[in-house]
């Protein structure tokens, strides 16, 4: 099981004054000191994070696995092209959310998305999809030629009792699905200490990305050990 660490929100922090500090990509070279397998980095349209100055330095620095988290626009999918990270996650982007709130909408917008993945693999770069674990969403998703899906965990995370059951039943039944035509399964958002074990145990799932809960954690005890017990968890 992989360990990706999103970054983002040591950027959200420096951009809170717009200085040089704590500075993400540190933070990256932190984290990988702690056990990350990869780094993830979400460039917004707005840049209310992320900068273009910090995906150009991770990829000179991250020696592991640098995923980059982007709307399918053409400006993303340009820079996408020019730094030419290890993969790339596609995500829907609002304005006013505070996160990624759903996944993407792979079947109103599959031409667009199956153009956007054509275009990144002729730049030799691997495609993953943020979706919602629904049937309907992999099959679309294997439709358009993306390599990976990345499910979505938002609703699992964000319920108790009876509910969380439910819906981890629905991941485990979105990654059975991804893996039995073909696509890689990923999993990630809302995960944190106390509830990334039951998702770790997932037979199939490649990795888990994980940001918020990490990089909230390293605030307290430092990057390094947020991730190694982050990779604890997560250990079969
Ligand atoms: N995966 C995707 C596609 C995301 O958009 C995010 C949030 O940026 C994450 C994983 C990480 O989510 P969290 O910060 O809640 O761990």
């Amino acid at each position: 099981m992989i360990l990706g660490v999103n970054v983002d929100h040591v950027a959200t922090v420096r951009q809170a004054r717009r200085g040089f500090e704590p500075d993400p990509v540190t933070a990256a070279a932190l984290a990988i000191l702690g056990g990350a397998d990869g780094i993830t980095i979400h460039l917004r349209e707005d840049r209310r994070h992320a900068q273009d100055r910090d995906v150009r330095l991770l990829r000179e620095t991250v020696p592991t696995e640098l995923n980059l988290e982007m709307a399918a626009t053409k400006e993303m999918v340009r820079i996408a092209m020019e730094i030419k990270p290890d993969m790339v996650t596609l995500v829907p982007e609002k304005r006013q959310e505070l996160t990624t709130e759903g996944g993407l909408d792979v079947i109103g917008q599959k031409r667009h998305i199956k153009d956007t993945v054509k275009k990144l693999h002729d730049s030799g770069i691997p495609v993953s999809l943020f979706i919602n674990p629904q049937i309907i969403d992999i099959d679309v998703s294997k439709e358009t030629g993306a390599d990976m899906v990345e499910i979505h965990t938002g609703l699992y995370s964000d319920s108790k009792g009876k509910r969380q059951k439910s819906e981890l039943l629905r991941v485990i039944e979105a990654v059975k699905i991804s893996e039995k035509i073909g696509l890689v399964a990923n999993a990630g958002h809302g995960l944190n200490y106390y509830n990334v074990k039951q998702v770790a145990a997932i037979e199939g799932i490649r990795g888990l990305y994980i940001g918020h809960s990490i990089v909230s954690r390293a605030v307290l005890v430092g990057m390094e050990r947020a991730v190694r017990e982050m990779k604890e968890l997560i250990k079969r």
